[in-house]
């Protein structure tokens, strides 16, 4: 494909999340929080994919992206990929696999629970992963993965 074809180029070095579900790739970066590092960082939106049809693909130049950060996506997008680039190549490939423990990634739905009338995040203990069972750390309520995101 010519340069000319290319939306969005290849990376020289940092982090590419793969296979994100279409239309989760904003909140994969805000859960990120790609906006408070100095990276740049490139958000694509309905890329065609062979294996999904359509998906989203984050891009962070100049940083790599720990499995443990990159996990935190876990929940809205399963099947994501971490790609870790050095030098043009893809050094490194994983699946995200669901934390154990989640804090700061989604906010819990019980209006009472008090995560929700002060300004602290949300955590949560994975309790069962297939499907996913979610214990809230303050209200100690249980939550399906419908419920919150
Ligand atoms: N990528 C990039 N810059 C590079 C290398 C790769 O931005 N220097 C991006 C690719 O555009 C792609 C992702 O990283 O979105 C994974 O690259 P690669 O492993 O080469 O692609 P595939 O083989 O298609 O990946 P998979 O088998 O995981 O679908």
């Amino acid at each position: 494909m010519s340069e000319k074809e290319l939306l969005v180029r290849k990376i020289e070095n940092g982090t590419v999340i793969d296979h994100i579900p279409a239309g989760l790739g904003l909140k994969v970066a805000n859960i990120l929080g790609i906006e408070k590092n100095s990276s740049t960082s490139v958000i694509l939106i309905n890329v065609d994919s062979k294996k999904l049809g359509k998906k989203d693909v984050v891009k962070i130049e100049n940083k790599i992206l720990d499995e443990k950060e990159a996990n935190k996506i876990a929940l809205i997008a399963p099947d994501a990929t971490l790609n870790i680039v050095k030098d043009w190549e893809v050094v490194e490939k994983k699946k995200v696999s669901l934390p154990e423990f989640l804090e700061g990634v989604v906010r819990c739905p019980n209006k009472n629970c008090i995560s929700n009338s002060e300004e602290i995040p949300a955590k949560f203990w994975a309790e069962k992963k297939n499907p996913i069972r979610l214990r809230c750390y303050y209200c100690e309520r249980v939550f399906g993965k419908d419920e919150v995101i």
